[in-house]
């Protein structure tokens, strides 16, 4: 039985969940509360491994159903080698994207469907539930605004504007299908508004 706390980020690429990532690491830092960040795809050897194969330019052949199953296999890497001993030590667990980025591109963007994605993560859904999912509602048009450099190696940014519209709607659905879960903080409120609304939020659900 976990003891930890289990919270998650979400947005489209360029919302802005890096630099509320860096104000939540300077928070719990201060108010010494104890705790992780790690972030998907990712966290641990195995879990980069497998990041670098699926976020390579040079990997642009691989078919959406493997790209599905190598984030849900370094899901499973990363909640076995990062997430379970933080939890068991009573941690919090802040986590930069989690199994509704596989909904929201996989799912919807890419088309694969809710229930092939929901199968493959079912270990994640279901027995590692995020305790809090914060949403970070901005739409794609208005992140990608904000986004400067990107790199162009970077496979999943060259799929465009439409891509990203399906992804933000696929965000849209899944808020909706776990309202309790996951709560929509509004992205065009300056990084000290979203913050405030988000500690808030964490207070009032005792996870802080
Ligand atoms: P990253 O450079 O970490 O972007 P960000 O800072 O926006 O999180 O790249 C992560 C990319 O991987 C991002 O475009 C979303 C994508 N992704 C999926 O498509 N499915 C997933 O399950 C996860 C975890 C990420």
């Amino acid at each position: 039985m976990k003891k930890g706390k289990f919270i998650t980020f979400e947005g489209c690429d360029g919302c802005g969940k890096s630099t509320q990532l860096k104000l939540w690491s300077e928070y719990l830092s201060g108010a010494g509360v104890p705790h992780i960040f790690t972030r998907e795809p990712g966290g641990g050897k195995i879990s980069e491994a497998i990041r670098e194969i699926l976020l390579n330019g040079k990997n642009a052949e691989m078919t959406d159903e493997c790209e599905a199953l190598l984030y849900a296999a370094a899901r499973m890497q990363h909640l076995a080698d990062r997430v379970e001993p933080a939890l068991q030590e009573g941690k919090l667990v802040v986590c930069d994207r989690y199994v509704d980025s596989s909904l929201a591109y996989q799912a919807y963007a890419r088309g694969l469907g809710v229930e092939f994605i929901s199968k493959i993560n079912s270990v994640a859904l279901e027995k590692y539930a995020p305790d809090l999912t914060v949403f970070i509602d901005l739409t794609p048009e208005e992140a990608f605004a904000r986004k400067h450099g990107a790199d162009e190696n970077d496979r999943l940014e060259q799929a465009g504007l439409e891509f990203h519209k399906r992804v933000y709607a696929g965000y849209q659905a899944v808020a909706k299908a776990y309202p309790n879960r996951v709560v929509c903080v509004n992205g065009r409120a300056t990084p000290q508004e979203i913050f405030d609304e988000t500690l808030r939020i964490l207070k009032k659900r005792e996870i802080l």
